[in-house]
């Protein structure tokens, strides 16, 4: 027995460091990620969560300081949802996730990403709502969201985004007016086509979420 049990030891020893390395938190979201998502050409096998932090990791930038920066899984074919732990990656700028099956609801985490300059989730399959925690996104200044199915109505809290310069909607399922305030008033037309919207509100008379 006792050879048998020292093996086991042994074992258990070589295990455990293999476990309690990740201790990296914008590592542990990037692999939580990976772990929801369907990757059949393989484009997330360097994501390795037991090295020190994410940096390494082919999609993922980091800047000096090893903190994601970029993540860029744009047209990767993968496919599943997105969850809550994405709004963990605190220095994120780019998020790139266009023209991939992803489905699911838009975690409203993501409004957690206060140094945002480009949400790119275009040409998925997303559904629900736009959350309303965007309107934190102060640093965002591309948001592409077009070619979804998503529905409700615009949240008016979008309207506050001070850098917010391309906005596309178009080809969903969204309902309600289209705001004019702030920079939706330059905004074109083509941002928005190809929805259920109801055309530009008049202040004060139309209420938004007309028709919703
Ligand atoms: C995407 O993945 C599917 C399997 O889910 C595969 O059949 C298809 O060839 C892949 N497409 C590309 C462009 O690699």
């Amino acid at each position: 027995m006792a050879p048998f049990l020292s093996l086991s030891v042994i074992f258990l020893l070589l295990q455990f460091p293999f476990l309690s390395l990740s201790t990296n938190p914008e590592g542990n979201a990037l692999h939580d990620l990976r772990s929801r998502l369907s990757d059949p050409n393989n484009v997330l096998q360097s994501w390795d969560p037991t090295l020190v932090n994410p940096c390494t990791w082919f999609h993922v930038t980091c800047n000096s300081n090893n903190h994601v920066i970029r993540l860029d899984l744009g047209n990767a074919n993968v496919s599943g949802t997105l969850g809550p732990e994405l709004g963990q990656l605190h220095h994120l700028q780019y998020l790139e996730l266009y023209k991939n099956d992803l489905r699911g609801k838009i975690p409203k985490e993501l409004g957690n990403l206060k140094t945002l300059i480009n949400m790119d989730l275009y040409d998925n399959k997303f559904e629900g709502k736009i959350p309303k925690s965007f309107g934190k996104l102060k640093s965002l200044k591309f948001l592409r969201l077009n070619n979804n199915e998503l529905s409700g109505s615009i949240p008016r809290e979008l309207t506050h985004l001070p850098n917010l310069k391309i906005f596309d909607v178009s080809n969903n399922d969204l309902c309600g007016t289209i705001p004019v305030d702030g920079n939706f008033g330059s905004f074109p037309m083509e941002s928005f086509e190809n929805n259920r919207l109801s055309g530009p509100e008049l202040k004060g008379l139309v209420p938004y979420d007309f028709g919703c």
